[in-house]
């Protein structure tokens, strides 16, 4: 029988994994089904119990229940344990483990975009789930300085702490001093409702500054034109960041890593 996927989300139906995979399982040969289910919101557990019944291999996790993911795994690797959180499940006898490919995604497509991290000044606008997860990858990459700002300090403080690094510190973003980054990440959800946290000029005014969006969208983002206005170089969304995390999880299931760079050229002529 051909091994069956799926990604897990709600809302569910702006998903691109199903392409993604679709064109990964195309590319390795692979025989395999991905398909999208929208879950209730209450009802998770009732359908991961039900994919395992009906013999489903795997499942990517999105928006609102990686943290239910997490808790529901029979174990998880240590990056999903750093992270909080599980995009990734992986089938076994009896449930699933738990993985967390959404770190190494970034970092992947941060070096395909600006090479080496080692040494780079990054800044992250953000300390929910979608930041949590992207901390460990990002040091483990030898960045030389993390800053998280949020817009509730605290949270930022308390990610911070968590990573345990000299490296990292997180506040406020009134307190981020108005100097040049690397690398600014956009990881805060305020670009799902067209907001923007409170950016300042200085930050990107290096000539090899990165604005980079966690979000995709076919326009760019207004995290990116905010960036571009205030004079950054070059402005990226996630739509590499989505493909790398799939590759990522696709290699655990089917142990085949597919070829990205051309596939995400590919990709953003289709989607574009
Ligand atoms: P996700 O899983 O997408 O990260 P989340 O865990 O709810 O979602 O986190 C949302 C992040 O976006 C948080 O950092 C949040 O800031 P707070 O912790 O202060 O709530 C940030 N965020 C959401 N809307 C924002 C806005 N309008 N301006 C600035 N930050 C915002």
């Amino acid at each position: 029988m051909t091994d069956q996927y799926a990604v897990l989300g709600n809302p569910i139906s702006h998903s691109k994994s199903p392409l993604i995979h679709k064109l990964f399982s195309e590319q390795t040969g692979q025989d395999m089904t991905y398909t999208a289910i929208c879950v209730p919101l209450d009802g998770f557990l009732l359908s991961l119990a039900d994919l395992h019944a009906q013999g489903f291999k795997g499942m990517n996790v999105t928006v609102p229940f990686k943290f239910e993911a997490f808790a529901a795994c029979e174990q998880v690797s240590e990056r999903a344990q750093l992270a909080g959180a599980v995009n990734t499940l992986i089938r076994t006898d009896t449930g699933w483990t738990g993985d967390n490919t959404d770190g190494a995604g970034l970092v992947a497509d941060l070096i395909r975009l600006v090479g080496d991290l080692a040494g780079k000044r990054v800044l992250m606008l953000g300390a929910g789930g979608a930041a949590s997860g992207v901390v460990k990858p990002l040091l483990d990459a030898k960045v030389d300085q993390l800053t998280i700002a949020n817009r509730t300090p605290e949270k930022a403080a308390e990610l911070a702490q968590r990573a345990q690094h000299l490296r990292v510190n997180g506040c406020g973003y009134d307190v981020v001093p108005n100097q040049p980054y690397d690398i600014v990440i956009n990881a805060t959800a305020a670009s799902l409702a067209g907001d923007l946290p409170p950016l300042k000029a200085g930050w990107f005014a290096d000539s090899h500054c990165l604005a980079y969006d966690m979000m995709y969208s076919k326009e760019p983002t207004v995290f990116m034109q905010a960036a571009q206005g205030f004079g950054a170089q070059q402005t990226a969304d996630g739509l590499g960041m989505l493909v790398e995390q799939a590759a990522e999880a696709f290699y655990l299931w089917r142990g085949i890593k597919p070829e990205t760079t051309e596939l995400l050229i590919h990709l953003k002529k289709t989607l574009g």
